[in-house]
């Protein structure tokens, strides 16, 4: 079984012919969409719930993980929208990140929680699946290089000053999500590729407020990114 999880824009995936499941786990139930017919080898997973109710810091991302290895799932690409810091991954482009730094806290963002659930150091030196990495770019050959992620703790958007210290720190685009999620699908041993979209400059690379591409980008760029997904994790070889 391979997943999608999609966040913001991506939050329903009419594309994938599905039924809707709920599954209960040790954490909490977990609401996602199991592919059907042709497309029964895919799992959907809106990570804010499909009605976008849950806002970063209190996704249950244990539970939505744990969703998906008991549903057997060997592989995951996750799609992110993100805020851009460098020219790598402009507003309106669509690209794979090559790393995070994870700013985020306060969440529970292990499995690995001690006494019978153990205590395991992951590795994160490669965190990103190389296999579907070129899979994915021999699919698309113009996606970008978006470099690295800088997960914040949201909700809230971040300050001119904020955004100075983190692209000094080796950040190219922020978002509020992936390193938690990834940490735990790493913890899972399923195999994971992230998606970023850009939908704003962060705030005070533009003079000015912060402005979001359009309803219409984004819904052009889900497209674009759902088939991209669909062809890559139905194609025989990553199984
Ligand atoms: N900051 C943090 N997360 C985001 C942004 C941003 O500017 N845009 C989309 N997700």
């Amino acid at each position: 079984m391979k997943a999608i999880i999609g966040g913001t824009g991506v939050d329903t995936m009419e594309a994938i012919d599905s039924q809707r499941k709920v599954v209960d786990t040790p954490y909490g139930d977990v609401e996602l969409f199991v592919g059907k017919g042709k497309d029964a080898s895919l799992v959907f997973l809106p990570r804010h719930g499909s009605d976008h109710s849950n806002p970063p810091h209190l996704i249950n991302y244990r539970a939505n993980v744990k969703a998906l290895e008991m549903l057997g799932v060997t592989h995951a690409i996750g799609i992110y929208a993100v805020g851009s810091i460098t020219e790598k991954l402009p507003p309106g482009k669509v690209g794979l990140v090559s790393d995070f730094i994870d700013l985020s806290s306060g969440r529970d963002h292990t499995f690995y929680t001690g006494g019978e659930h153990g205590v395991v150091h992951t590795s994160m030196d490669e965190v990103f699946d190389t296999s579907l990495r070129s899979r994915v770019l021999k699919e698309d050959e113009s996606l970008l290089d978006a470099g690295v992620y800088i997960c914040t703790n949201g909700p809230r958007l971040e300050t001119p000053a904020e955004i100075r210290y983190l692209r000094h720190i080796g950040g190219d685009m922020v978002g509020m999500t992936l390193a938690t999620e990834v940490s735990l699908l790493r913890e899972a041993g399923i195999s994971t590729l992230a998606l970023a979209y850009s939908i704003n400059w962060a705030a005070g690379i533009e003079h000015g407020q912060v402005t979001f591409i359009t309803d219409k980008q984004i819904a052009s760029l889900k497209g674009r990114m759902t088939e991209l997904c669909r062809n890559v994790l139905q194609s025989s070889s990553s199984k």
